[in-house]
């Protein structure tokens, strides 16, 4: 065990993407733990496009991160000490860590513990498909979206770590998944190794021309994880009573201006859509239920998981901007020490 845990802490709110002066990199001696408190060394860092609105001015659903507090993030990290016997020693646990080496969980700041049963799982998948993520692309696809078979569904950032298993899930379904992507290489892959029926590339010009032909028949669910001028798009072909699963709105969160205007925001009322933002949190209690399923399909061959690992703790910050520039495919994580 290391002497020294390092930590980022925030420096000063970012105009656009994260820089230099973002955050300082700090190292305190590692804590020590009272009564009910277990030291947890953390190992693999999650790297989500929310990191970077807890960092702005304006509350989220959590408030923003404090200058001068350590960078808000899930990680997954082993019990090294303890004097809490629901952390025993040697348990790996799942939640909010931030970026440092060492934290301490205790009762009312509490982790959760990986049930034995997934702990031989890639900390990767841990983080990805069997975590946040999945879940995420779990109850955002089956139970807002709710697809059908043979309905066409559209997945935005559709490479990305959520999009990856909400179009896959969708096929689970039996629906046929178009996933919106940057660059040919995202959307060749998206459609030979996941099994989409068709991608559009929406950094070629013709990005429009390619959406309308790829869902000839309408739109009957959108996995929405973009925002802006892709979700326009995309609302301008929803069918009637289509479902709208509102994930995210990336394409927003390092803007210094107001987005584009929804000009097919009409579309909603005319074709009696359904819109529903979530947020993953309120759905905590039933991530048990969206694990085990998630997991059953992944050792059935029906699910595939991919990651972008990046190695280095004083990688992290570069890593956050990697997701706004889409060099990630499939779940970002960073791996901070062995
Ligand atoms: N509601 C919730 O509780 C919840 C939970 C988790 C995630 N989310 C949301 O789900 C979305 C995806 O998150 P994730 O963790 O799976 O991240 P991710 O998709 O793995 O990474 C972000 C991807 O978004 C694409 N992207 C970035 N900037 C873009 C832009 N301006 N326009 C279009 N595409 C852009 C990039 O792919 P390309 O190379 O294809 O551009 C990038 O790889 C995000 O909006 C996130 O906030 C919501």
């Amino acid at each position: 065990m290391s002497e020294e845990n390092r930590r980022f802490a925030l420096a000063e709110r970012p105009q656009g993407l994260i820089d230099e002066n973002t955050f300082t990199l700090e190292t305190n001696p590692v804590p020590g733990i009272g009564e009910g408190e277990a030291l947890v060394h953390v190992k693999w860092i999650s790297i989500d496009p929310t990191n970077r609105t807890w960092i702005g001015e304006e509350p989220t659903y959590l408030p923003p991160v404090q200058i001068g507090e350590t960078m808000r993030a899930l990680g997954l990290g082993e019990v090294i000490a303890s004097n809490n016997e629901n952390y025993p020693v040697g348990s790996l646990v799942n939640g909010l860590t931030g970026w440092q080496d060492y934290t301490v969980v205790s009762d009312s700041n509490p982790l959760m513990v990986v049930p034995d049963s997934a702990k031989d799982a890639p900390p990767a998948t841990l983080l990805g498909m069997l975590g946040m993520t999945g879940c995420t692309a779990y109850f955002g696809m089956l139970e807002i979206g709710e697809p059908k078979e043979g309905e066409t569904v559209v997945v935005s950032a559709a490479a990305g770590a959520v999009g990856t298993v909400a179009g896959q899930l969708a096929k689970l379904k039996g629906a046929r998944v178009v996933g919106i992507a940057g660059g040919p290489e995202k959307c060749a892959w998206i459609v030979d190794e996941l099994g989409f029926d068709a991608a559009v590339d929406y950094k070629a010009d013709d990005w429009k021309t390619q959406l309308k032909e790829a869902t000839p028949n309408g739109i009957d669910v959108d996995f929405e994880n973009v925002g802006g001028e892709i979700m326009n798009q995309v609302f301008g072909r929803l069918n009637i009573n289509a479902r709208v699963a509102l994930c995210g709105l990336i394409s927003g969160y390092n803007a210094t201006e107001r987005p584009p205007d929804l000009t097919n925001f009409h579309k909603l009322l005319i074709n009696r859509v359904k819109l529903q933002g979530f947020i993953i949190l309120d759905y905590y209690p039933r991530f048990g239920e969206a694990i085990r399923d998630l997991a059953g399909w992944v050792a059935e061959g029906k699910l595939k998981s991919e990651q972008t690992v990046v190695e280095g703790f004083e990688q992290l910050p570069h890593a956050l901007n990697m997701l706004f520039k889409g060099e990630n495919k499939g779940k970002l994580v960073v791996k901070i020490a062995d």
